[in-house]
């Protein structure tokens, strides 16, 4: 297009050269040509060197200036240079989204977080953070015990909340939960849309690169342990805590599916709580896992129940060193049918709680130790009031 009217304009110039030589007036044909040959020649040159820092800005700023550019670029009309974002994005908002709200689909959001870096050298000051991840209907009943729990160690933590999309009460812009609500979507329990939301949950989180540990939590979870014991003990476990056993009975290999064959045989096949803690290195797989996860999705259907197989599986047969096969979350069973015991008001006493965190023996690093479970379910609501009234003591929350 440009060409052709550049061409047409020169034979218009050539055919009116001619004619003005005939006409005589040669002198002021060659100052006009002259001028506009000047002009067009720094048009050009214009033009080529804000291509070259439009160009330059797109390598250099955030990723989202990509689509800025490209729009930009594929329009007819160039815009002024002023309009291009150039202040938009840092370095620091791009390692650590401020924000936790955001415009991408399920797709492009696993594909942004399934990125690794391939400098093991941070070019920043990294203090690793755990990350808390609450998948909730609506409400967190306990959140004041958690607010407590994160007081005074802002920087280590980062809270993520998923609830569901219809929930849209906001908490109080002092809460720690305030601003943490990540885009969701309906879930159901026991079918994939449980796993999505895990996965959407982590996803997010590791958006932010200072995210080391990702524990997920549900809105009847308590911690049982101080804030700086937790913290130590997943930033320096070489394990992550995924339950990851064989249950031969009917509830356990009698939900496996032979359709999963040949993706995941009987061997492979495993269970455990859905209430995983993983170190950032599964947390990238389970995000970026497109062979298993598929299967799942289309064969483990209840009676099947994906969210108690898909990661035990997936890391028995992905990474099964980088697992401790225990989940640091307590839950009593005890009383068996298809859910564990829910703990009222008249339930919550220390002698309770302390008999959960020092119950049982477990490997820890290698180690045996009597540090076993980080957190409990499920408390109901009214537990809130007695485990405020314990906590100070119990915890050391400075009230
Ligand atoms: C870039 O622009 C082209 C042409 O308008 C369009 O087809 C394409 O989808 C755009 N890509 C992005 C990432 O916006
Ligand atoms: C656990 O093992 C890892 C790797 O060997 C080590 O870095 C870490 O300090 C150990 N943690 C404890 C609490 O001993
Ligand atoms: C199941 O898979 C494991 C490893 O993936 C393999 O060693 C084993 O032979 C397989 N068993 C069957 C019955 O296919
Ligand atoms: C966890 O289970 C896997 C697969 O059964 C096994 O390979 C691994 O050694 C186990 N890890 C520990 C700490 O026992
Ligand atoms: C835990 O181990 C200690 C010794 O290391 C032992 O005395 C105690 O009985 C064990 N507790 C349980 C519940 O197995
Ligand atoms: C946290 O718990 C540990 C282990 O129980 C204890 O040594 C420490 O003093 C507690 N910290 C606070 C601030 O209470």
């Amino acid at each position: 297009m440009k060409q052709s009217r550049f061409t047409v304009f020169v034979k218009d110039l050539s055919t009116r050269f001619k004619n003005e030589v005939r006409g005589g007036s040669l002198h002021v044909t060659a100052s006009i040509v002259l001028c506009l040959s000047i002009a067009s020649t720094m048009v050009i040159l214009g033009m080529f060197i804000n291509d070259h820092v439009k160009k330059y800005l797109a390598l250099s700023e955030n990723p989202y200036s990509y689509s800025l550019c490209n729009s930009s670029l594929s329009s007819p009309s160039l815009p002024p240079l002023i309009q291009f974002p150039i202040t938009s994005g840092s370095f620091s908002d791009w390692i650590s989204p401020k924000e936790v709200w955001h415009s991408m689909n399920d797709k492009e959001l696993l594909w942004r977080a399934s990125m690794v870096p391939h400098i093991d050298e941070y070019p920043y000051n990294r203090t690793p953070k755990v990350a808390f991840l609450f998948l909730t209907r609506g409400r967190l009943p306990l959140a004041q015990l958690w607010e407590k729990f994160f007081k005074g160690h802002e920087g280590l933590y980062s809270i993520y909340v998923h609830t569901s999309p219809e929930f849209t009460e906001v908490p109080p812009e002092s809460s720690v939960f305030y601003n943490r609500r990540i885009p969701s979507k309906p879930v159901e329990w026991g079918r994939a849309t449980m796993v999505d939301a895990e996965r959407r949950l982590l996803a997010n989180a590791l958006l932010d690169f200072s995210n080391e540990r990702f524990v997920l939590l549900s809105e009847t979870c308590i911690p049982i342990l101080n804030f700086t014991t937790i913290y130590k003990y997943l930033i320096n476990s070489k394990q992550s805590f995924i339950g990851s056993f064989d249950d031969p009975r009917h509830n356990g290999r009698g939900r496996y599916n032979k359709l999963l064959w040949p993706t995941v045989n009987l061997s492979d096949w495993r269970k455990g709580s859905q209430w995983f803690e993983l170190d950032r290195k599964l947390a990238g797989k389970m995000v970026s896992d497109v062979k298993y996860y598929p299967v799942f999705r289309e064969h483990c259907k209840p009676p099947c129940y994906m969210d108690e197989h898909y990661l035990p599986t997936l890391v028995t047969k992905i990474w099964p060193e980088l697992n401790s096969n225990r989940s640091i979350t307590w839950v009593d069973w005890s009383a068996g049918g298809p859910h564990p015991a829910r703990f009222l008001r008249k339930d919550v006493s220390e002698n309770f709680l302390n008999r959960i965190r020092n119950g049982i023996n477990c490997t820890y690093n290698g180690s045996i130790t009597k540090v076993c479970f980080l957190f409990a379910r499920k408390f109901h609501p009214s537990t809130l009031e007695p485990l405020l009234r314990i906590a100070p003591a119990l915890l050391g929350f400075n009230s």
